[in-house]
């Protein structure tokens, strides 16, 4: 009987392309440890890939030589970090002490039912992802929403969410769609 070779398991395709992991590695003499560039090196990812999947927390682990856990726990902290892709534009609407007291929690809710999505969805165009989020320091525009690409909203009112809505769908401020 023949002996066949046994089956090599499929390779891996990196998710961190060689110029990130040089773009990451530019960052070591700037920090203290390579521990010290998780938070750094989670921005690139998520720049890159607009979300940090399982795979890319386990390279940047890799690559920074501390365990995965470590980089999940960074990433859970901020809570800033998607595992899955979100939409061209992402806007979190606070749901704080003084937006709760003036609405904030119904907005997101209008929000979401304008848009057919649950807090924390992207539409199916893939152009909107609405989040709730916890006090954005933006508390004198209460209640207030702030889209990633820094642009701010409030006080908004159902009237005003719909405007912010239309307008975020558009795009980003600084371009139609990221890279
Ligand atoms: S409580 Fe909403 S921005 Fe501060």
């Amino acid at each position: 009987m023949s002996a066949e070779a046994p089956a090599r398991p499929p390779q891996r395709i990196a998710l961190l392309t060689e110029p990130l992991r040089e773009q990451i590695r530019a960052l070591f003499p700037r920090y203290p440890s390579k521990r010290a560039v998780t938070l750094p090196a989670l921005h690139l990812v998520h720049e890159h890939l607009r979300c940090v999947p399982l795979q890319a927390m386990s390279e940047i682990a890799e690559l920074l030589e501390i365990a995965p856990a470590e980089v999940h726990d960074t990433m859970s902290f901020y809570g800033f970090f998607p595992q899955a892709p979100i939409g061209d534009v992402r806007v979190w609407v606070c749901r704080s002490l003084s937006c709760m007291l003036r609405g904030g929690d119904e907005l997101l809710g209008h929000a979401c039912r304008k848009l057919g999505i649950h807090p924390g969805e992207t539409t199916p165009d893939g152009k909107l992802t609405v989040e709730f989020a916890e006090c954005l320091g933006i508390c004198d525009h209460a209640p207030a929403a702030l889209a990633d690409d820094g642009r701010v909203y409030g006080p908004l009112d159902e009237a005003g969410v719909e405007a912010m809505l239309d307008e975020l769908k558009r795009g980003r401020k600084d371009g139609p769609t990221r890279a």
